[in-house]
Order: C-alpha cells, then structure tokens, then sequence
C-alpha cells in the first residue's frame, strides 16, 4: 500500500482516479482549490461519491499560492498531478492564469516533492501540444509549434518537470491524454454540453464541417492508464517518459453527434458555427509506446462510454 497526493481531486478524471486507488487498498491524500472555472457543487458532489468508496485525506487549497502546500501532513510515496487550469478556449483570452496556475503552480509542486523527497510523480499532460502535427500522433514528433496557451503551459510543465527529474532525480511519467469523456466529465466539453442540449430539445451548434475528429478516451481507460504508469514509475528508477494515452481511434464531430443522438432517440436539430480558434482538426494517438510500456490497452467503446454518460446524466 502506498499513500499518494492526487491534485485535482475533486475534478472529472481525479475523481475517477480517487477511487481507483482505494479500490486497490492505497492511501489517497487529495487537494483541490474548487476552481471556478465550473460550479463547485459539482466537484462537491464528486468528494461524496469518492467517499462511498472509502475515505480520503482532503485538503482545500491553492497549490499555486506559495507555502499553501506546507498544510500537508506525513509521509508520501507519490504525486498524480492532474490539476491545472483545463481549457483551449478560455486560455486564449486568460493566458496570465494560466501560465499562473499551470507553470508557476507545476514548478510549487516540484519544490514540494524536493522538499518532501518524494521522487515519483505521474503528471497530466495534454494531446493539445501536437497542434496541427501529422496525424497519428506520435511522442518523438516535434512540438515546439503550440497554437493555443493552454498547449504551451502542458510542454512547458513536460519541460520543467525534465529539468526536475535531471536535477533531483524525481521520477516522472508526462501522460498525455486524449479528449476525455464519461461519468462526472466537465461541463465544458462538447459531450456534455450536446447531451444536456439534447435531452432538452434544444438544438446543438456544430462547428465547422463536422470533419474535425478527436481521439476520444473514456474515463476509466485512462484512470487505468495512469494507475498503469503509477505502478510503473514506483517500480523503477530514473526514468522520465512521455507516453500518449489515447484510444487509437478519432472520431469524427458528425459522427460523435449522431452516435449522441442515437442513444438519446431523438431527432437531430442543428445548426452550423464556424470553427472555433485554437482548435485543431484532428487528435489520433499512437498508443503503441504506452502498449509496450505500461501494457496500456483501452477498451471501451465510443457508443458505450457515451451510453454509461447517458445514464449518468440520466441518474439526476
Ligand atoms: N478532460 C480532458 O479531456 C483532458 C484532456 C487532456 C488533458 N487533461 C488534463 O487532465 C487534468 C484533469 O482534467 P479534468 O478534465 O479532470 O479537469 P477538471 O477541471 O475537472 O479537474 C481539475 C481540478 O483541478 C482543480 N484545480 C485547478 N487549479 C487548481 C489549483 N491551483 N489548486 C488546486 N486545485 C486546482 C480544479 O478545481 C478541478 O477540480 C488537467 O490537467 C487537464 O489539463 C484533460
């Protein structure tokens, strides 16, 4: 049994991870600050139902803030970092919070581990540092060309723990996840938004052709890749990686929302907007290095993870 620190834990995929590690019999230390960027009842609720599982030692706190993390107490064996200002769309108008929140507050954590001396961490990186990179994405392919704030602060944090990892010997898997959707999923992404839209007979607005893809991953898949990547940076030394965890398989924008629409049973109403800035048209992982590495494998298909998010909104 280990005791980890989850950062985020009260978000969408920390959640998810919260329970994953009782579930296997660790000690979940968790901090979030309730970021406003959506309502904290949500993330309120998603303590409650991490506390169904079992208990977990939670901290309210900013990590960005200097000195907030000193409030932790006792020993830990390793950091999952998935807190940080999430987001294309609002980054490109809020670049400062965001450098803030996510360098600033990457590189505190950091400091922390040094001072702690805890030498494991498994850090949420971002599909978005490929921008309009060739399609499958792959982790040696070259990503010095961001086009959206929020891609440059999840490189710059891949850089930065790099640095760290070379000067202190912390051990650190960079994951980069693909488009993440299913149970408790932000209330930002598409998914979400069509679904409530959807269920409300309103109508969707689709932008651009419909063509622009995404590798979408669902939760649990990626909980599983993460606790993947945990076990094995726990189990060997000196190693930094960066590993894409994706699920091999865009789908298109059009398809995404006729799947939706299909398993709600409702007739389709859409109308059309133009692409929106800093998105780009399609994410595809190569997920073979993970395969390899950690024995990665994604199992759950588009239609059933949209079929378990169906049911959970449905569950209100
Ligand atoms: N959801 C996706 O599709 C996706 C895709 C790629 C990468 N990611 C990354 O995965 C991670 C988790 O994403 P998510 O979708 O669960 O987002 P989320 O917003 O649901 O969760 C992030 C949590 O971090 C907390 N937080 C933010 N800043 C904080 C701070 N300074 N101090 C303490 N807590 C803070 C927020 O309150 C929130 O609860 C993020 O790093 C995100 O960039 C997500």
């Amino acid at each position: 049994m280990a005791r980890i620190l989850i950062t985020g834990v009260a978000g969408f995929i920390g959640s998810h991870m919260a329970e994953k590690l009782i579930k296997e019999g660790h000690e979940v230390v968790g901090i979030d600050c309730f970021d406003p960027f959506y309502p904290k009842a949500i993330k309120e609720r998603n303590l409650l139902e991490i506390q169904k599982t079992g208990p977990i030692d939670f901290y309210e706190l900013d990590f960005s803030i200097p000195g907030e993390m000193d409030k932790i107490e006792g020993h830990l064996d390793a950091v999952i970092h998935l807190a940080a200002k999430a987001g294309v769309l609002p980054s490109i108008h809020e670049s400062g919070a965001y450098i803030q929140a996510n360098i600033a507050g990457t590189q505190l954590i950091l400091e922390f581990m040094k001072s702690r001396g805890i030498k494991k961490m498994v850090f949420a990186s971002s599909s978005s540092v490929y921008g309009n990179n060739e399609t499958p994405f792959s982790e040696n392919q070259d990503v010095s060309h961001p086009i959206s704030p929020y891609a440059f602060t999840k490189k710059s944090c891949e850089l930065l723990n790099h640095a760290y990892h070379h000067l202190f010997q912390i051990d650190i898997l960079n994951l980069r996840f693909f488009t993440v959707y299913g149970e408790r999923q932000r209330p930002d992404l598409a998914i979400h938004k069509f679904v409530k839209a959807i269920r409300a007979d309103q109508p969707i607005t689709m932008y651009g052709t419909g063509d622009t893809a995404r590798d979408y991953t669902y939760v649990l898949d990626i909980v599983d890749g993460v606790y993947k990547a945990l076990q094995y940076v726990m189990l060997h030394e000196g190693v930094f990686e960066i590993l894409n965890i994706g699920n091999q398989n865009p789908v298109s924008l059009k398809e995404m929302i006729s799947v939706i629409y299909e398993v709600l049973g409702k007739t389709p109403k859409i109308i059309h907007g133009a692409m929106q800035p800093g998105d780009v048209e399609i994410t595809f992982a190569n997920i073979d290095k993970a395969k390899k590495l950690l024995g990665y494998d994604p199992k759950t298909s588009f239609r059933k993870g949209i079929e378990n998010f169906v049911r959970w909104v449905e569950s209100f």
